[in-house]
């Protein structure tokens, strides 16, 4: 199939020379803004990590793996430590504003997500939000095939490392999962790989 899906694939090895033209990775990151998230209360933040001596810092503490500082940029994508009411009320805020509604309009709305995330122990909510940001990993990772920009997703770090280094616990987060995005360097042999995936009835379960 002819899917740019098709095209991207883990960049093992990015150009360290080619960088991402501003305009293009502000359009990348406003798709980072724009993800859909449960109820949408977007419960993230995504640190743009461009630096070199912050970006050498950070590759120590993940397997020393060569895209942390040669990529154009890491995205660390960040959720929430906790989810309170006081982001749920400024999401409903936020609601108010942009669509120009009444806030008391949105009164049920706001009880229905207190209520469902009062519903849910900390280590419950800490996974919700692990997996509304790898729905934004997700999104991204198509744009970036879309606009043929190399990405590579990556879980192989270390997250209290991260943490402490990016300071984030201070700001209310915990980092998830890191994206370099940039441009594949001519001689990365894993452009020419043959993308490995089940059979079709391997993964589907039809019930037509
Ligand atoms: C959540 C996630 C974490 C990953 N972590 C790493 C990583 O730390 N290092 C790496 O080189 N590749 C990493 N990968 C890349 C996968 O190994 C790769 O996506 C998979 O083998 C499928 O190959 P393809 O993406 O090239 O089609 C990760 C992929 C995902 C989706």
């Amino acid at each position: 199939m002819n899917s740019h899906l098709n095209w991207r694939y883990a960049t093992k090895k990015f150009d360290p020379s080619r960088r991402i033209p501003k305009q293009d990775l502000d359009q990348l990151l406003e798709v980072l803004r724009i993800s859909p998230s449960s109820f949408g209360l977007q419960p993230w933040k995504f640190v743009v990590v461009q630096d070199r001596g912050l970006r050498e810092k950070l590759r120590s503490h993940a397997w020393n793996q060569s895209q942390i500082t040669d990529a154009d940029t890491l995205i660390v994508f960040c959720a929430l430590k906790t989810m309170d009411e006081g982001h749920i009320r400024n999401y409903v805020d936020v609601i108010s504003k942009v669509r120009g509604v009444p806030k008391e309009s949105l009164l049920n709305y706001e009880q229905v997500m207190i209520g469902a995330l009062a519903g849910k122990s900390p280590e419950a909510a800490a996974h919700w939000m692990g997996n509304q940001v790898y729905l934004a990993l997700g999104v991204f990772l198509a744009e970036c095939a879309r606009r043929k920009i190399d990405a590579c997703p990556m879980e192989g770090f270390d997250v209290q490392q991260f943490d402490e280094i990016l300071e984030l616990p201070q700001q209310g987060l915990q980092s998830v999962v890191l994206c370099a995005v940039g441009y594949r360097a001519m001689d990365d042999h894993h452009a020419v790989l043959k993308k490995v995936r089940f059979e079709r009835n391997q993964v589907f379960i039809d019930k037509l």
